[in-house]
């Protein structure tokens, strides 16, 4: 029996929030719809953050009132605060995202907030979660360098992955915002973070600016990841994060995966029909 990796699918938020051009809601939850057909277990669809700060992600409840929802697929949601968690929870999201930094200029440039600011709002939202039983994920942003600060300290990634594990977390995703991580950074970080959380309990989350994700998701593998995000058609990239690329294409993560001997449970067929649609998006 082959392994299985999971791709995590977040090309409608992580992909979409960087579109200029404003996409139709039909359009989002046409391409959310088709994506829960090529069998994802988990796709995240919405963030409820402030709509002067990504106007694309300002329909969130729309989306999440549209898409037909299939058993067995949670449809996740970002929420940076309690304004957002509550959207979230109106909008029946099935799981909910918060995400800190490890950098504090990311940190400030994304949220307004220094990283001990953004950890005191994030845990209201986790004690709110806790309490209504609403699953939360975490990501820990800029895990191996930082477009204003430069370099990350693997030990304060570690540490940050231990305040959202200590908040309730169920899995923490690692990103590399930028996209600019090599591999052997991308192994050091894994070895401090791997002291607080188990692979169990990671994702990777590779943008893919210079063309290293694979290269990285290989790292993760070794380290014994076994869930990885992507984005469907290799969309977005970060608002906040000049320069970042989008998120590895999930296309080619789930060719990589399956190459590497993975089962992932994805039908390909339908996964390119999505990555059409997800590219005739963003052409327009
Ligand atoms: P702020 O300006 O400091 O917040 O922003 P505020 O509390 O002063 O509120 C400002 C305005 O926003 C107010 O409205 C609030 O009501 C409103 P006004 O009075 O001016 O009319 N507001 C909200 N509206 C809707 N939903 C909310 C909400 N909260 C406040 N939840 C804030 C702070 C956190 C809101 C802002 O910085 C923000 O929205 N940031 C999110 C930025 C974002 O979405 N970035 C992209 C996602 S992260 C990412 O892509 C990385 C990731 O992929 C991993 C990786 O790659 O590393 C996850
Ligand atoms: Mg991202």
């Amino acid at each position: 029996m082959p392994e299985r990796a999971e791709i995590f699918e977040v090309g409608p938020r992580d992909g979409l929030q960087n579109e200029a051009r404003m996409i139709a809601t039909s359009d989002k939850v046409a391409l959310i719809d088709h994506l829960a057909r090529a069998g994802f277990a988990r796709i995240e669809v919405a963030s409820f953050v402030s709509p002067k700060w990504v106007p694309q992600m300002a329909d969130g409840a729309d989306v999440l009132a549209g898409i037909t929802r299939m058993d067995g697929v949670s449809y996740a949601a970002l929420t940076p605060n309690m304004r957002g968690y509550a959207g979230a929870l109106a909008a029946k999201a099935s799981e909910i995202a918060i995400f800190a930094s490890a950098s504090e200029g990311f940190s400030k440039a994304n949220l307004n907030a220094t990283i001990e600011e953004s950890l005191a709002r994030f845990a209201e939202v986790a004690e709110a979660a806790r309490a209504d039983g609403m699953p939360m994920r975490a990501y820990v942003s800029c895990v191996t360098q930082c477009p204003f600060d430069g370099e990350t300290a693997p030990a304060q990634v570690a540490r940050l992955v231990a305040a959202l594990r200590d908040m309730g977390a169920y899995e923490v995703s690692l990103g590399d915002t930028l996209g600019h991580a090599w591999p052997a950074q991308v192994d050091a970080m894994l070895e401090a973070v791997l002291q607080e959380l188990p692979a169990a309990q990671l994702a990777g989350h590779f943008h893919d600016t210079a063309g290293r994700a694979l290269e990285n998701v290989d790292v993760a593998l070794a380290r014994g990841l076994r869930v990885f995000d992507g984005a469907v058609g290799g969309l977005g990239g970060c608002p906040y994060a000049p320069g970042a690329a989008g998120n590895v294409a999930t296309e080619a993560l789930d060719a990589h995966l399956r190459k590497r001997g993975f089962e992932t449970g994805l039908d390909t067929e339908i996964l390119a029909q999505a990555a059409d649609m997800a590219r005739r998006l963003r052409e327009g």
